[in-house]
């Protein structure tokens, strides 16, 4: 990781909007999303479904063009893909006549570049899939195959790791067992990271900050501050605080769904009647 200029945020979304042109018309999926991450920061983003955040997350990862405003990492603008920025998926994606290894050196044999296989054995290890490296993906349970996306997704030493529910198709004990994970690698490594979710229990678990997104056209609704010190035990889940904040998060995300969905009914009775 090269030395950075401190007086920048690690990644800096600025007036983020997006308007998707569509057959059926321009669709304006998130509208000046201001968002500052700062460096060893874990941030989520929660929001109503269609509310923006995949797009605001694929703008970060610099693959995804805005129509307006942009994005910096140490104060850099991000035009396209960056060597710096990792990503991981709801869905694993490995290439299933690959072995693990093979999958995660895919990558690597693409841009040319060396991978550094003591680093990668590390995080092998560190995700319990050592001794794993020959097996195909189809050999791997859904959890496993997540680790190994993680380990492909950090195997570039990124300093920012974005995931878009990353763990959105797995059980909810293996998804605790991967929140914990995250705390781990999280620690080890002081990776900025840029979650999605639709778990609030995760969202918690695991950030620093839980953005809000309000439905579309996506918007910053909120920001709330997470205040437990890591690691966090699942005990902090049963806490007074946590059940609050919970039911603070869900009230702004289903009130907004609520209030938009009346909106749009009170508009086609407005228009039925004239
Ligand atoms: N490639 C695209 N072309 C056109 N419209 C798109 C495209 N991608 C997303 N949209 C639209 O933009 C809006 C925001 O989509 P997005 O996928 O970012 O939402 P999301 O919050 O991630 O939703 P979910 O929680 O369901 O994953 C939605 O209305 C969606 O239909
Ligand atoms: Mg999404």
């Amino acid at each position: 990781m090269a030395a950075r200029d401190s007086q920048f945020p690690k990644l800096d979304v600025r007036e983020a909007t997006k308007v998707y042109h569509t057959r059926s018309g321009d669709l304006l999926a998130i509208d000046r999303c201001s968002l500052a991450v700062e460096e060893g920061e874990i941030v989520s983003i929660v929001g109503p479904s269609g509310s923006g955040k995949t797009t605001l997350l694929w703008s970060m990862s610099g693959l995804h063009h805005l129509t307006s405003g942009e994005i910096a990492l140490d104060g850099q603008r991000v035009d396209g893909p960056h060597p710096d920025i990792s990503m991981v998926f709801q869905d694993a994606n490995l290439l299933p006549w690959r072995t693990i290894v093979a999958n995660i050196r895919f990558p690597f044999e693409i841009k040319g570049a060396k991978p550094d296989t003591a680093w990668i054995d590390q995080l092998m290890h560190r995700v319990g899939l050592e001794g794993f490296g020959q097996r195909m993906p189809r050999e791997l349970s859904g959890g496993m195959q997540q680790r190994v996306a993680l380990v492909r997704a950090l195997s570039f030493k990124p300093s920012v790791l974005l995931m878009d529910e990353p763990f959105g198709a797995l059980d909810a004990f293996t998804r605790e067992e991967m929140n914990h994970l995250i705390e781990e690698i999280y620690l080890d490594t002081r990776t900025t990271i840029v979650l999605v979710t639709h778990s609030i229990d995760e969202a918690i678990f695991l950030s620093d900050r839980i953005v809000v997104m309000s439905a579309r056209p996506g918007r910053i609704a909120n920001i709330h501050r997470v205040p437990f010190e890591r690691p966090r035990s699942l005990e902090i889940m049963g806490t007074k605080e946590v059940f609050d904040l919970t039911h603070t998060i869900k009230s702004e995300i289903v009130g907004d769904q609520i209030s938009k969905a009346r909106n749009r009914k009170n508009a086609a009775n407005l228009s039925k009647a004239s």
